[in-house]
């Protein structure tokens, strides 16, 4: 078949993997797409593989040669999707568009993963050559491919025209019992059930909130590797027998998505060298910044995020490997203690609840992070909301995140997941075997920088009264920093005169 659609509903440039896969996506859902990538056998690729899956269907996709080309084929006001790489050319493409005569009431949307305020600084910059609109995309390739979850911002007018597109294609999720409707069958998409796309608020606002999932992201990520290094190292398991208690560990609250291919990961041969392909994989995680990016701004905004810093924090150090390799012969460890198998199995049901409730720890550090920067941007963040569009298509999906769409269901005020009901109760339940898996890993000399550092979390937000009234004496000795007084109204500052033997204290007017 070599016929093309005329006019298209939606243009789309940058076909890497996960451009490619939403533009299928897209002409599985009944859009006629217009497309162009620098690289025209990203273009032909795109086009063979839509002959071969519409069979003798008309053509869904044009493949375009220049931008000048691809905004004469859509129906106008144009919609022009963007899935290039974050940063630089991002704009390249814009200032391409606008050379090719893109108009005012024409809207672009960024699907990178873009810096949140890069997509601030663009809607203004943009602002009267055409609307720019982001939309921040979890799932990976599958996700495009056949349901992603979506998280919009920008100009409300833009979000009208471009809502049903971003419905039509999200991931559905039954609102009964909260799990994803899942079909990966190629031309009959999920038509059924809530779309894990919502309006997130002003532009950037949809790119925050995916870079908290992705903070959110390393620290689960890191909190599964640190379960299974302790099995591994402590317990002397085998990937085999780890990828089978992660499998259990999935039948229950822990029922995830990278639980799922954590076990898939772990049962994999190599097949070059016919041992476990994790025993093959070089210890040395890579990161391309969303991570960084969260930690960062938990620290500017004053938010307390340690998993998720941590997480960031043991990517940098598994870097370290020629560092480490020298290290481990000359740093003593503790000696291992011998375990029975009645212990072992203790220690496995530790772990699963340390990781569990870790997990609660880091989503709150997530969440309780977007609260801060939405009060600070004035952007009014539906948590509820943002809790059920990551139930299915993103990578963090879990069933766990039904759980925190009902705590925020039922207080949207919520300063924090710990005080929901639920979360109050499940952390009373297994917090003894947290601390014992903690403590078991230290004691093996065994590094869980996140899991304890989500303990560290929940210990210190649950201290009416922390070390900071001795750290506040120390600022106010070398640096006459002041304190206040918990026996005097809030906001009135005092000194002690310290170089004065009498140490006469001051009240600091102003
Ligand atoms: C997603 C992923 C996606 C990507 C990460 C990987 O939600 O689909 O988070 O955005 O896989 O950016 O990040 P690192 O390379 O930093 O691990």
């Amino acid at each position: 078949m070599t016929d093309t659609p005329q006019q298209c509903d939606i243009g789309f440039i940058g076909l890497g993997v996960m451009g490619k896969n939403l533009t299928l996506n897209l002409a599985d859902n009944g859009y006629r797409i217009a497309c162009f990538d620098l690289d025209q056998d990203k273009i032909d690729a795109l086009l063979a593989q839509d002959e071969a899956e519409r069979g003798d269907a008309p053509a869904r996709i044009v493949g375009c040669r220049s931008y000048t080309e691809l905004l004469s084929k859509l129906n106008a006001p144009h919609l022009i999707i963007l899935s290039v790489p974050a940063g630089d050319p991002v704009d390249h493409v814009c200032h391409h568009l606008i050379d090719a005569g893109i108009q005012a009431d024409d809207i672009v949307v960024d699907t990178g993963n873009s810096l949140w305020t890069d997509s601030v600084e663009r809607e203004k910059q943009y602002k009267g050559k055409f609307i720019f609109f982001s939309t921040a995309v979890s799932g990976g390739e599958i996700g495009a491919r056949f349901g992603p979850s979506l998280m919009p911002s920008g100009d409300p007018y833009a979000w009208t025209r471009i809502e049903p597109v971003w419905k039509a294609i999200a991931a559905k999720v039954d609102p009964t019992t909260g799990k994803p409707l899942v079909s990966q069958t190629i031309g009959k998409p999920v038509t059924e059930g809530e779309p894990c796309a919502t309006y997130i608020g002003p532009v950037g606002a949809g790119h925050y909130v995916k870079m908290v999932h992705n903070g959110i992201e390393y620290a689960d990520m890191q909190l599964i590797c640190e379960a299974y290094h302790v099995m591994r190292e402590a317990l002397g398991m085998t990937p085999q027998e780890i990828a089978a208690i992660f499998r259990d560990w999935n039948e229950g609250e822990l029922n995830s998505y990278l639980i799922e291919i954590s076990a898939e990961v772990l049962e994999q041969q190599d097949p070059e060298s016919d041992q476990p392909l994790v025993d093959v994989i070089l210890d040395r995680a890579g990161q391309k910044g969303t991570g960084l990016w969260t930690a960062v701004s938990a620290l500017q905004v004053g938010s307390p995020a340690q998993t998720i810093a941590q997480a960031v924090f043991a990517r940098s150090i598994s870097s370290l490997k020629a560092e480490r390799v020298h290290a481990s012969a000359m740093l003593a460890g503790p000696a291992k203690p011998e375990l029975t198998d009645e212990q072992k199995h203790a220690a496995i049901e530790q772990l699963r609840d340390a990781l569990y409730c870790s997990k609660i720890c880091a989503y709150a550090q997530g969440f309780q992070l977007m609260d801060m920067a939405s009060k600070e941007q004035g952007w009014t963040l539906d948590f509820a909301e943002i809790a059920k569009i990551w139930r299915a298509g993103c990578i963090i999906r879990a069933v766990f995140l039904q759980s925190i769409t009902n705590a925020y269901e039922q207080d949207e005020e919520l300063p924090n997941l710990l005080l929901a009901p639920f979360f109050v109760e499940q952390i009373a339940r297994y917090q003894a075997n947290w601390r014992q898996a903690i403590a078991m890993a230290t004691l093996n000399g065994i590094p869980c920088a996140a899991m304890s550092s989500a303990l560290n979390y929940y210990d210190s937000y649950r201290a009416g009264v922390l070390p900071a009234n001795l750290l506040q004496g120390q600022r106010d000795y070398f640096g006459a920093h002041t304190f206040q007084r918990v026996d005097k109204p809030e906001g009135k500052k005092f000194h002690i005169e310290w170089s004065d033997p009498a140490r006469p204290q001051v009240m600091i007017k102003k």
